[in-house]
């Protein structure tokens, strides 16, 4: 059987890296589904389509020119030939996300290609770990394997700062609460993913350092 494995969770809870390291162990493909939400960001306001216009941001949606790399080890972003892997993550781009991923309109579109993109991956590989906020609840509520990462509010703050501004002192814990607070708010009214759903296993990662996280998840996934 194919080992189709799906974690959602909110900012913080490590959920990427994890992810990313669990399908490297296990030798399987990996899909990073917000990375799909970033890029159609990306895209928009390149292509000068303003994400009030819910229509015209479906219709980007649709023809969503986007190369994602399946490979845990390479996680390269293509959008219409132009590679975006660095310009997604900046906080320009993490403030505006939210605008897109509650576009109801956009959702079964995107939701549906990751749908594809799993299938297609875990024949290629015989697995794959897909990572999102709605990937054990919408997108794959079929997988083997279904985990709701987690962790405290300031354990995610904590990492989220490390990872934007190359600290986790006050200052930059200030700087980083409000827009992580905001979009996981703002997320939240579209996908539920605070609480795991019926059959999700919780990890809660407060306490475990990357190692211990990815541990943890390989001992869900074996048992
Ligand atoms: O930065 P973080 O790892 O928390 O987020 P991400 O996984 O890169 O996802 C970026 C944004 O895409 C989220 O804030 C959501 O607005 C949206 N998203 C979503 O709506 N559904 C998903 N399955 C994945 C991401």
């Amino acid at each position: 059987p194919l080992l189709t494995i799906a974690i959602d969770g909110p900012s913080g809870s490590g959920k990427s890296s994890v992810s990313r390291a669990v399908a490297d162990r296990l030798g399987i493909g990996y899909l990073d589904t917000g990375a799909m939400y970033r890029a159609l960001t990306w895209w928009c306001l390149d292509q000068g389509v303003a994400l009030t216009d819910e229509a015209a941001v479906v219709v980007a949606a649709e023809a969503l020119p986007l190369e994602l790399s399946t490979d845990p080890g390479d996680q390269r972003v293509v959008v219409g030939g132009t590679d975006v892997t660095a310009a997604i993550r900046t906080t320009a781009i993490s403030a505006e996300v939210s605008k897109v991923a509650t576009n109801t309109g956009v959702r079964p579109v995107l939701q549906q290609a990751q749908r594809d993109r799993m299938a297609t991956i875990s024949v290629a590989t015989g697995g794959v770990v897909a990572e999102g906020r709605d990937i054990t609840t919408v997108v794959a509520p079929d997988a083997l394997v279904r985990i709701l990462l987690t962790a405290s509010e300031e354990a995610r703050l904590r990492r989220r700062s490390a990872e934007v501004h190359g600290s986790a002192d006050e200052a930059a814990i200030a700087a980083t609460r409000d827009q992580v607070l905001r979009r996981d708010r703002d997320d939240s009214a579209v996908s539920q993913f605070t609480v795991a759903a019926d059959g999700v296993v919780t990890v809660d990662t407060s306490d475990l350092d990357f190692d211990e996280s990815v541990e943890a998840v390989l001992a869900v996934v074996a048992s």
